[in-house]
């Protein structure tokens, strides 16, 4: 429910994005798929919850990144694509998708001009103005003016040939996900409707033939079909997604950190509802349909499913880990040692073993977050080779 104490200004705000996906529901003759909703409650122009500032990063937000929570992971980032950008030289491009608030971009650049592998251009695709606001904001006062001369911000994938790093921490799981479920052997798409009231409801409908074949794809696969009333997501789009957001990449790298699993233990019987879920100041909330704009809309990556996706775009796969051995096996000790030398008491000193406990505890993100790399006339080096997850993919 809604807090009463809600700010009236931010109840206005998702009346206006709810109008605005009845209006959609009615003109579309009474239902949309989950994965329009999705897109207009978290996209839609000057309204949805990442395009209209609701966004919040951070401790006082809804969410927490990586990024968010300190340098190290961002450094450890820099470190694992030095050697591609060094390895390319003076016309490597650094391209970050989604860039959240700017902090990654921030201390991944610091890094890269410490380790002397500073590409030539590090530019943004960021889909929201009201972040890209954000992040240019960030950047300028934190950058002195001819590194944030470097930055820029796109408009869309580099469609010129280019040579460089394609990085994305947390994209993937904010992609618009069609759901599907399974009803008497049929696969269905869950659509959203309105009920006598005008409130957001589920209601299945026969899937188109793009859905429904992806789904077979995954019973072949697991060896095994859904069980009736079996309800999940799937991204059949992703494979087109991969290959235009590469654009005109030539020669190169792509990492993509995220939540997620392997499709085998995606799509695990107990996993019956899926891994949709929404977030509200750190709480996780049941009804994905409500407080649409004010609240994020989230589904793990089956990273089978960005395997197949990366080698099928023509890239080699370079290696899966989670992210505490990703961590780990580009230089997380060093970082925080440096760091720590440099602290100026105790408290920063605990805080920073706090930033790394939280970025590599089972518990915490770990294991829950994994890293995913591709590289094309490129190397990594040492970045994938400690705790190596390939073999259950
Ligand atoms: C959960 S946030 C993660 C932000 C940041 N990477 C971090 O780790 O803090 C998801 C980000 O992905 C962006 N995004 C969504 N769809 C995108 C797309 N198709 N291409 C690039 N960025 C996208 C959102 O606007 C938002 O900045």
């Amino acid at each position: 429910m809604t807090s009463p104490h809600e700010d009236p200004d931010v109840l206005a705000h998702s009346q206006r994005l709810q109008a605005l996906i009845r209006d959609e529901i009615r003109a579309a003759g009474g239902a949309i798929p989950f994965s329009r909703f999705m897109e207009l409650a978290l996209y839609a122009p000057g309204l949805g919850y990442y395009s209209a500032g609701a966004a919040k990063f951070g401790r006082d937000g809804d969410f927490v990144t990586a990024p968010e929570i300190g340098a190290l992971f961002a450094e450890c980032v820099a470190e694992a694509v030095a050697p591609v950008l060094r390895g390319i030289g003076e016309e490597a491009w650094f391209v970050e998708l989604g860039g959240g608030s700017g902090r990654f971009a921030e201390y991944a650049i610091k890094r890269l001009m410490a380790v002397d592998a500073m590409p030539a251009r590090y530019a943004i695709l960021e889909p929201s103005a009201d972040l890209r606001e954000r992040q240019r904001a960030h950047l300028r006062q934190r950058l002195t003016p001819p590194v944030f001369d470097r930055v820029e911000w796109l408009d869309g994938p580099v469609q010129a040939r280019w040579r460089g790093v394609l990085f994305a921490n947390e994209v993937i799981d904010a992609l618009p996900t069609p759901r599907f479920a399974l009803r008497e052997g049929e696969v269905f798409e869950e659509h959203v409707a309105l009920d006598a009231q005008g409130a957001f409801v589920c209601v299945d409908r026969p899937a188109d033939a793009l859905l429904a074949a992806a789904v077979r794809h995954v019973e072949r696969q697991l060896d095994a079909p859904f069980a009736d009333g079996y309800r999940s997501e799937l991204l059949p789009q992703l494979p087109y997604w991969v290959q235009a957001v590469i654009g005109g990449l030539q020669a190169g790298a792509l990492l993509f950190v995220d939540y997620g699993h392997p499709r085998r233990e995606y799509y695990l019987p107990q996993r019956a509802g899926g891994t949709l879920r929404a977030f509200r100041r750190h709480q996780l909330r049941e009804d994905v349909l409500a407080h649409a704009g004010l609240q994020d809309l989230t589904a793990s990556v089956d990273f089978t499913a960005l395997a197949e996706a990366g080698t099928g775009a023509g890239f080699d796969f370079a290696g899966y880990c989670n992210q505490a051995s990703f961590l780990i096996g580009n230089g997380l000790a060093q970082r925080l040692a440096e760091h720590e030398a440099r602290a100026p008491d105790e408290a920063a000193r605990y805080a920073l073993r706090q930033q790394v406990k939280t970025l590599t505890h089972p518990d915490a993100m770990g294991e829950r977050f994994q890293a995913m790399g591709f590289a094309r006339g490129a190397e990594f080096g040492h970045a994938f080779l400690a705790g190596d997850l390939s073999y259950r993919l």
